[in-house]
């Protein structure tokens, strides 16, 4: 079992007039193996930030505070070393590569994941399973990563990689957002075999239960202005959809 340990995060961006500007105040979060956290919360409260942070963009600079996986420093780590140590983000909105096709892109990854490359036979054959399982045309593996995918098509390709590269920790940001009902279902039945194939440990941000009720989460932790406000069970999630959060901005206020 493994175990990806934040602690008391903080963590600042460099803003367009040159000051640095505290999003995350003190994040704790502990996730192990197999389990399943939900993060949900406001727009702009630094879920996505978090979910940077994690994976090493540099964009943002952490300030104070820990993330450990297995005892081991993370923050020491290059985004490149933070993906072969098994740390995996599906972005909220994903980037497109021009000039790289999908193939290439995966057996990129996967080579740089694993420090070999997959022996072709059976690469290509997992490739093809995996795509067929989230429904995907065979001729996406050749069109250029996210270039022209519709909103939908990018999120399936998120989970795609979560399949093939096997992370022992996945950050899905808002991998739900704008999926279409049938949709929702495949990419979080995507989610569910990579997570029970793997026993990784997911960070599920989202602002719809909806795609709890596909993918259960064991924790839900509610963010708000840069850090967790508080903790519980998936009825949470269910209570912030009835009452929303005007409870916990309030008292950020
Ligand atoms: N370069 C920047 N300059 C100023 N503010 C920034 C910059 N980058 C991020 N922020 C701010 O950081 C805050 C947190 O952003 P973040 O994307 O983490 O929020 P989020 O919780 O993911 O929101 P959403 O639910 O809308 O995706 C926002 O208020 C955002 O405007
Ligand atoms: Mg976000």
């Amino acid at each position: 079992m493994s175990t990806l340990e934040i602690r008391d995060l903080h963590v600042s961006v460099a803003t367009d007039d040159g000051e640095e500007k505290e999003i995350l105040k003190g994040v704790t979060l502990t996730l192990n193996s197999g389990e399943t956290h939900a993060i949900m919360g406001p727009n702009g409260s630094g879920k996505s930030t978090l979910a940077y942070s994690i994976a090493g963009h540099p964009k943002y600079t952490v300030t104070s505070g820990t993330i450990t996986l297995d005892g081991e420093d993370v923050l020491a780590m290059s985004v490149d070393e933070r993906a072969r140590a098994g740390l995996f983000l599906a972005m909220q909105y994903p980037v497109e590569v021009p000039g790289v096709t999908v193939s290439n892109f995966l057996r990129t990854a996967k080579t740089a994941v694993d420090g070999e490359a997959p022996k072709l036979r059976t690469w290509v054959k997992e490739v093809k399973g995996a795509m067929n399982d989230l429904r995907m045309k065979p001729e996406f593996a050749e069109r250029d990563v996210n270039a022209g995918f519709s909103g939908g098509e990018k999120k399936r390709h998120e989970i795609l990689q979560m399949e093939l590269l096997k992370p022992r920790f996945a950050v899905l940001d808002e991998t739900d957002s704008g999926l279409d009902v049938d949709a929702l279902r495949i990419v979080s039945e995507g989610v569910n075999r990579a997570k029970e194939a793997n026993d990784t440990g997911v960070l599920l941000i989202t602002h719809y239960t909806r795609i709890l009720n596909y993918i259960k989460p064991d924790f839900v932790h509610v963010f708000v202005d840069g850090k967790v406000a508080e903790e519980g069970g998936p009825e949470l999630a269910n209570q912030l959809e009835a009452e929303g959060y005007d409870r916990f901005t309030q008292a950020a206020v």
